[in-house]
C-alpha cells in the first residue's frame, strides 16, 4: 500500500485525518490516489442514499442585507447590486411551479433584509406548509437570535442552512467586516441544532487567506458539530466587492473536499452547488461523482435571477425553473443518477432500510 493509500484507507475506516494527510490528499499529483479518493467517497454516498440525487427547489427571495461580507455580491456596500424583494405571492407562486416540477423541499435564501420581520418570515413558512404539508422549508437567511429561529421552527420550518465560513477565528475576521464574529455564527448553528433543525454549515473553497490549516479546522469544527448538511463550494470573485480582484476556487481542490468530508461524514446531506457547475460547465456533474448527492436548482423568477449576483459568471441566470429542473435531470441521468421527488431528509447513522 502506498502512503496515499493508507491515508485513505485511514479516512474510510476512522473519518478521521491528520493536518498531514489533509495536506497530501489536498496536494498530490499523482492520479490514481485522487481516482481513489473519488470513488471511494461515491460508494460511501451510495452505500447510504443510493444513487438517487435529492432536488432542492431555490428561491432567492431577498437581495437587500445588512451585512457587508468581503466576498459577497449582495454585500450592503456593493452600490452596483439592483435590489430586490419577492412578495409572498411571489414566493408561493414558485412553490406551485416547483411542487409541478417535483420538489419537494423548498429552500428560501437571502440576505440579511429587516425587512423581512419574524412575522413575515413565519407567515410565510406557515402559508408554504399549509399549501404543500408534503414538502420540507429550509431557511437560508442569515444570523438570528434564538428566539426568532424558534419560532420560525414552530412556525414549520424544517431545516436552516448558516455556512460557517471559515472555523478560524483570525480567518473569519478577515472575510467579515468587525461588527461580524464566528463566535456569534458558532453559536447560531448551535442553537439551530438544539431547536432541532436539520441543520447546515459549511464553507468556500478557495477563499481569500484560507490555508490547508484553516481548512483543517473547518473539518474538525464540521466533525464536532455533526450536521445534517454540509455546503460547499468554490469562492468567486465578484467584481464590485472588496475581494473582486481575488483568485477564485479551483474545481480539484473542490472535489477532493467533497470527497474528503463525504467520507469523513458518510450521511451528510452534500450538495453539488451553484458555484460548482459555474467555474466548471460538469461541475455538478463531478460533484456528484465525488461523493454529493444534493443539487439545488433555481426556482426564483427569472426576473430577478440576474439581480441575485453572488459572484461573477454565475450560471441559469436566463432559464426558466422547468428548464432548469429538467436540464439537471438529464445531467445526472447521463452520469447513472436519478432525480428523486422526495423531500430528502437526511438519514442520520440509526437509520435502516
Ligand atoms: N444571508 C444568508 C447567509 O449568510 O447564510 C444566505 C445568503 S449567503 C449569500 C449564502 C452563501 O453564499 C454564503 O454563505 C457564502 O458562502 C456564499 N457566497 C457568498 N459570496 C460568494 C462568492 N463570492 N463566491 C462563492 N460563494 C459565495
Ligand atoms: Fe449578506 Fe452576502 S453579505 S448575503
Amino acid at each position: 500500500m502506498t502512503h496515499e493509500e493508507k491515508i485513505i484507507e485511514h479516512l474510510k475506516t476512522e473519518k478521521m485525518l491528520s493536518v498531514g494527510e489533509l495536506d497530501c490528499l489536498l496536494t498530490t499529483e499523482d492520479t490514481e490516489t485522487v481516482e481513489k479518493l473519488k470513488a471511494e467517497a461515491r460508494m460511501a454516498a451510495q452505500s447510504v442514499y443510493g444513487k438517487q440525487i435529492y432536488i432542492r427547489g431555490l428561491i432567492e427571495f431577498t437581495n437587500y442585507c445588512k451585512n457587508d461580507c468581503y466576498y459577497c455580491g449582495i454585500r450592503r456596500g456593493n452600490a452596483c447590486a439592483e435590489r430586490y424583494r419577492l412578495t409572498e405571492e411571489q414566493i408561493l407562486t414558485c412553490c406551485a411551479a416547483g411542487y409541478e416540477l417535483g420538489f419537494r423541499t423548498f429552500v428560501l435564501q437571502g440576505g440579511e433584509d429587516p425587512y423581512f420581520t419574524d412575522e413575515k418570515i413565519c407567515g410565510l413558512v406557515s402559508a408554504i406548509k399549509r399549501a404543500y404539508p408534503d414538502c420540507a422549508v429550509t431557511l437560508s437567511i442569515g444570523e438570528k437570535e434564538r428566539a426568532s429561529y424558534q419560532a420560525y421552527f414552530d412556525a414549520g420550518a424544517d431545516r436552516y442552512l448558516l455556512r460557517h465560513e471559515t472555523a478560524d477565528t483570525v480567518h473569519y475576521g478577515k472575510l467579515h467586516p468587525e461588527e461580524m464574529s464566528l463566535k456569534n455564527r458558532m453559536r447560531c448553528l448551535r442553537d439551530l441544532k438544539e431547536i432541532g433543525y436539520q441543520t447546515g454549515c459549511g464553507f468556500m473553497v478557495g477563499s481569500p487567506y484560507q490555508t490547508t490549516e484553516t481548512l483543517y479546522e473547518d473539518l474538525m469544527f464540521i466533525k464536532e458539530l455533526g450536521p445534517a448538511m454540509v455546503g460547499i463550494g468554490p469562492f468567486i470573485p465578484q467584481k464590485d466587492t472588496p475581494f473582486g480582484g481575488e483568485t477564485a476556487g479551483t474545481l480539484e481542490m473542490t472535489l477532493r473536499l467533497l470527497s474528503i468530508l463525504r467520507l469523513m461524514n458518510p450521511h451528510v446531506l452534500l450538495p453539488a452547488t451553484t458555484a460548482l457547475g459555474t467555474i466548471h460547465p460538469q461541475g455538478r456533474e463531478m460533484g456528484i461523482l465525488s461523493g454529493a448527492n444534493v443539487v439545488m436548482p433555481n426556482l426564483s423568477p427569472v426576473s430577478v435571477r440576474e439581480k441575485y449576483k453572488l459572484y461573477d459568471n454565475k450560471i441559469c441566470t436566463g432559464d426558466e425553473a422547468a428548464e432548469c429542473r429538467f436540464c439537471m435531470q438529464r445531467r445526472m441521468e447521463s452520469i447513472g443518477y436519478e432525480v428523486v421527488t422526495d423531500r430528502g431528509d437526511y438519514r442520520p447513522a440509526v437509520y435502516n432500510k
